[in-house]
């Protein structure tokens, strides 16, 4: 059971059932041998009759008069005792006329004992020594049994109504216990990189709740200061790379100007330019996501039509695809007004027409759908490539994370799609990437929430440019 709510309610039924249930199992014995012993003091009584009845001289008396005498009395009692007289080791000297001739069963060594006679039935038996005579008095059993059935049958009953009852209420006092917890785990589900200042608030009353807020508190103190620290950390090493590779650049362009270098030293400076270029972007773009996870970057935020947007970059689009070899399709539905600051919009669509030209056959088909509907803009690209798994899907906007390179193709630094999830986020909106459902290759998709919906200035499904 994976609720600890559902856990809370089911212990705390099930305690409380099987609590009563012990009391009511101690209550019948307890009942049973009070009942018991009421029992036996009837048999007692009726002997004291019995022995009343044969009188001081029973010893001399023949078996015909002590037949006769206690007949009268056992008789009478007839309803409620069964009396046995021997003389052992004679034969029986007396059956109450309710036994039918059956005698009680003895048995030896107990002077008080249940036992079962055919025909009569259950009997709570009393053997009591009258020298030279054995009287045996026995009892039925049969109402105690009847009340002890009814007692069980009210018992489980009560069992039953515990049961539910109890589950009832554990339901509702795990629900009341649980919520500071349920109220804990929210607040500390949006506490992310972000906003890293929110506290869950103390709760009243010095309990172990109390205790665990001031722990979890104290804990997200010491994340934000090592956050904070290693953010610190990240751009400070950034800036102080930046001058020294400003420098080597300067010298290593200052080469090439003066001319004097050989063939193959103006190519090994050349590489060592483009690398050069490489690690400046990577740092650039290592600042700018730290930033960004602090909500350190001011967008300029303007509304624009996802439409006119788009026809501005798809002309680039296509240049880049055909030099490629690759071929485009882009296709708008739907018109609204888009809170947008273009330049970092634009870079994400380069980002993720590179990765699908990266991937893509020769003549692959890259499609890019522009959708705005239901409050959201929605943007996705979809290749031919081979496509990720839905694990690496999960994984693929992680820094520096790079799935199937193979040597000697083009590099990229794994940060691409991290910038895009952080332009993204900025704008209020989401990004993700999904295998295309059937087909070869993937689809990364990213929404905007839509500032005002326009009525289609756009025909639905009309394409910007050529496909
Ligand atoms: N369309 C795609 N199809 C298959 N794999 C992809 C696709 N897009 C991205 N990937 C995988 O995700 C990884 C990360 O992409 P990302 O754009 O973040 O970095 P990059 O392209 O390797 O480098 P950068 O964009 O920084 O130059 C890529 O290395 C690639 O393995
Ligand atoms: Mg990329």
């Amino acid at each position: 059971m994976k609720s600890l709510r559902a856990r809370i309610s089911l212990w705390f039924a099930l305690s409380a059932t099987i609590t009563l249930a012990v009391l009511f199992a101690v209550g019948y014995l307890l009942l049973e041998s009070h009942m018991q012993r009421d029992l036996d003091l009837l048999n007692k009584t009726e002997f004291e009759q019995i022995r009343a009845r044969l009188g001081t001289d029973y010893g001399a008396l023949t078996p015909q008069i002590v037949d006769q005498r206690i007949h009268e009395t056992a008789d009478y009692a007839s309803v409620l005792f069964y009396v046995n007289i021997d003389e052992p080791p004679h034969d029986m000297l007396f059956y109450s006329n309710n036994l039918d001739g059956k005698p009680i069963p003895d048995v030896p060594g107990k002077h008080i004992y249940n036992a079962f006679v055919p025909g009569v039935g259950e009997l709570r038996v009393g053997e009591f020594i009258m020298p030279p005579f054995d009287v045996t008095i026995g009892t039925p059993t049969r109402q105690m049994r009847q009340d002890l059935t009814a007692y069980v049958e009210v018992c489980i009953a009560l069992l039953v109504i515990m049961l539910l009852t109890s589950g009832l209420i554990g339901i509702v006092t795990s629900r009341l216990i649980l919520r500071p917890v349920r109220l804990i785990g929210e607040t500390a589900n949006r506490i992310r990189s972000d906003n890293l200042a929110e506290r869950i608030a103390v709760p009243g009353g010095k309990d172990e709740i109390f205790d665990l807020v001031r722990l979890l508190n104290q804990m997200f103190d010491r994340l934000e200061a090592s956050f904070k620290q290693a953010r610190q950390f990240s751009e400070e090493v950034s800036h102080e790379l930046k001058t020294p590779l400003s420098l080597v650049r300067l010298h290593a362009e200052r080469l090439l100007v003066e001319g004097k270098l050989e063939r193959r030293q103006e190519d090994a400076v050349l590489v060592q330019l483009d690398e050069l270029a490489r690690i400046n972007q990577m740092i650039d773009e290592l600042l700018f996501i730290s930033r960004a996870e602090v909500n350190g970057v001011t967008l300029n935020l303007i509304n624009q039509h996802p439409g006119h947007f788009l026809r501005s970059v798809e002309p680039d689009l296509h240049a880049l695809v055909e030099h490629r070899g690759r071929r485009l399709r882009c296709v708008q539905h739907g018109d609204g007004l888009v809170a947008m600051e273009e330049k970092w919009l634009r870079q994400v669509i380069f980002n993720l027409l590179t990765n699908a030209l990266r991937v893509s056959p020769p003549n692959g088909l890259i499609t890019m759908t522009s959708i705005v509907a239901d409050g959201s803009w929605c943007v996705s690209t979809e290749d031919e490539g081979p496509g990720l798994t839905d694990e690496q899907c999960e994984r693929v906007f992680d820094r520096f994370v790079r799935f199937n390179v193979r040597a000697g193709e083009d590099q990229g630094s794994g940060l691409g799609l991290t910038i895009c999830r952080s332009i993204i986020e900025l704008h209020g909106g989401s990004i993700r990437a999904q295998p295309r459902g059937g087909e070869l290759g993937l689809r990364v998709s990213f929404s905007l929430p839509v500032a005002t919906v326009v009525e289609s200035s756009y025909a639905m499904g009309q394409p910007l440019l050529g496909t």
